[in-house]
Order: C-alpha cells, then sequence, then structure tokens
C-alpha cells in the first residue's frame, strides 16, 4: 500500500530541513517506548521532534492499517455513506486521511487529541485533506470530552497508551458517541488483540454488531498463545528508510481492529486468519467460521470453484 499522493507530499512538506540524526535519535526513542508499551504519565509525542518522528516512521504504517481495516467494513456496508468524523487520539489525523480515502462523502470531522506537538503537525496536515470542516480540540481520552455524536468514530493505536480499565471506559463513551461505524485499530501483538478482545466484548454486551473481521459475535475462538492479528505491506519512503536506518524498500504493519455498527452488516461464511499454506494442488487456510469456530481447511482440486476461490484470497480476506 502506497500513501495518497497528496499526504504523501504533505508528510514532505513538514518534514523538510528537519535534520537527519535528530529524527534518527527521536525515532529510536520512541520506538523503544511503543515496543515496551511504557506508560510513564508522558505522552510519546511530547514534543515537535517526536512528533516528525512519528510523521517520518509510523505514520505510514498506521495509516495501512486504518485505511485496511476500513476497507474490511466498508465491503460489508455497502450502503454506509458517513458525512461525519470523529477521531480520538487522532495524532497528525491518520483516521482522517484514511477515513475521507475510503468514504469521500466525510464532509466535517472532529480531531481529538492530548498532544500539542503532534495536534499542531495533523492541522497543518488537514488543511490538504480535501475534506471541508476540519476541528481540533484538545481532549484527554482517560476522562470524560464533549463530542457531538458522528456517523463514523475513529480509535487508532491509542488503547495501548491507556490503562486497561481507561480503555474500556473510553470504548463505551465512543459507542455512545456513534450514531454509525466505530472502528478501533491496534498493533497486531498479542497485547494488541487480548485489548481488542476486550473491547469487543464489551461493544457487544452494549449491543453493537460487529461488521469485521469476525464472521460472528460469539466468544473469540482463538486461545493463546494464538492471537488474531491481520498484515498490510507498506512501500516505505527514502527519508523512512534513512531514519530507520533500514535497506528493505517495504515494512509489514501486523494489527487488529474491531468494526462495531449500530446495525447489522452483510453477512460472510468466513475469514482467512492466517497467509495460505500448501503447494500445487492443494491449500491449506485457517479460518475464522460464522458458527463461531476456526478450521483448519485443506481445500484440492477436487474442491472445484471454492479451490479456485481459495487459491485467490489472501491473509485477511472473506471467503
Ligand atoms: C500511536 S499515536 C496514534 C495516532 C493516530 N491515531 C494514528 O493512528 O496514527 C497515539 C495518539 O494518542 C494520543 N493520546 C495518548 N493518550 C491520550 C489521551 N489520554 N487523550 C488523548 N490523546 C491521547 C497520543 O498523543 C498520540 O497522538
Amino acid at each position: 500500500m502506497e500513501l495518497p499522493a497528496t499526504l504523501r507530499a504533505a508528510v514532505d512538506r513538514a518534514l523538510e530541513g528537519v535534520a537527519l540524526a535528530e529524527l534518527q535519535r527521536a525515532a529510536d526513542i520512541l520506538s523503544s517506548r511503543y515496543r515496551a508499551e511504557t506508560r510513564d504519565g508522558r505522552l510519546h509525542l511530547s514534543d515537535e521532534l517526536f512528533a516528525n518522528a512519528y510523521l517520518a516512521t509510523r505514520l505510514p504504517a498506521t495509516f495501512a492499517a486504518v485505511r485496511a481495516s476500513l476497507q474490511s467494513a466498508a465491503e460489508l456496508m455497502p450502503y454506509f455513506e458517513p458525512k461525519s468524523l470523529l477521531d480520538l487520539g487522532a495524532g497528525p489525523g491518520t483516521a482522517l486521511w484514511a477515513a475521507s480515502d475510503c468514504w469521500p462523502t466525510i464532509a466535517s470531522a472532529t480531531m481529538l487529541e492530548a498532544s500539542q506537538s503532534i495536534r499542531k503537525v495533523g492541522m497543518e496536515l488537514s488543511d490538504r485533506s480535501g475534506v471541508e470542516h476540519v476541528e481540533w480540540r484538545a481532549a484527554d481520552a482517560s476522562k470524560s470530552f464533549q463530542a457531538e455524536k458522528a456517523d463514523l468514530v475513529t480509535l487508532a493505536y491509542v488503547l495501548d497508551e491507556l490503562s486497561p480499565a481507561e480503555g474500556l471506559a473510553l470504548a463505551e463513551r465512543l459507542w455512545a458517541a456513534t450514531t454509525g461505524l466505530l472502528v478501533i485499530v491496534e498493533p497486531g501483538t498479542p497485547a494488541g488483540w487480548r485489548r481488542m478482545m476486550a473491547v469487543r466484548s464489551r461493544l457487544v454486551e452494549l449491543g453493537a454488531h460487529l461488521a469485521a473481521p469476525c464472521p460472528h459475535s460469539q466468544a473469540c475462538p482463538i486461545i493463546e498463545p494464538d492471537w488474531c492479528h491481520f498484515s498490510r505491506r507498506v512501500a516505505r519512503s527514502r527519508l523512512h528508510r534513512l531514519t530507520k536506518r533500514g535497506d528493505v524498500p517495504w515494512e509489514d504493519e501486523k494489527y487488529i481492529f474491531v468494526a462495531a455498527s449500530r446495525t447489522p452488516a452483510e453477512a460472510f461464511r468466513s475469514r482467512v486468519l492466517a497467509p495460505a499454506r500448501g503447494g500445487s494442488g492443494k491449500i491449506q487456510l485457517k479460518l475464522c467460521q460464522e458458527n463461531g469456530s476456526i478450521d483448519e481447511k485443506l481445500l484440492t482440486k477436487r474442491d472445484g470453484e471454492l479451490f479456485k476461490t481459495a487459491r485467490r484470497v489472501d491473509w485477511g480476506d472473506i471467503l
């Protein structure tokens, strides 16, 4: 996946003239704080340098994960045409760009964010997003906050910066603010999946319909140490490679998400939970099924059309 050209140009412009050595140092600190899930009362994006490091190294990957999550829901809700967006923990406005790319019907957005430094960056970028009315406000997700209801509500890569109790309370508040669809995205780690499962259960208790990724609303059938997650390959810009001191022109972003809808989305049979395995004439798929179970399905040429379809599906697709 590539960033939309306008976003890529806006990011390049924002990072013009920033010293590479400073970006590298800030990116190293940032990634060790994210990896350790540090919660020391300080925001990770506490100053301009960390905000710039986030733009250079994390925005492309979080954009890809959020965009893919929204797409999964959109495919099952073809009638959904959101006009308003509410995004919490907005960072540089990643979800605004992903949502308006997925649904060009979005005409207004409220972006809530605690860090002044990243809010400033996000505000400047969003001037070029093409969304008519974008309002940025300071807000603390761990406390109550003021926001009008919105058709689409998003929370991307924020739960890992909150305590489990704060995360659940926030999911409840965001669901109350949702008139159409609430999409929550987290890193695709075992810890991210555990957080997502807690939120998923709470949303189902509150009457939400799971649009994606799950084909059912029963308890998640996955048993630890396994965990559910998906992956998106993201093209790396030259600056990204230099900042991360990496040679590979892409990275694979692992993520997990839940899309909870006010109305039932289209039903589907099963979702592919891992890359397909197999050789000539056979293919093995790990499927989450509508009856609430996981199945390792072995398909061969004898399965005819189903085999042909299975050869084309990718990790995360519905079958
Ligand atoms: C990892 S970034 C994700 C940014 C953006 N959603 C994305 O997907 O790229 C997490 C964001 O949540 C914000 N945040 C963390 N704790 C918060 C809180 N208590 N209230 C509001 N925002 C918070 C951080 O400042 C940061 O901008």
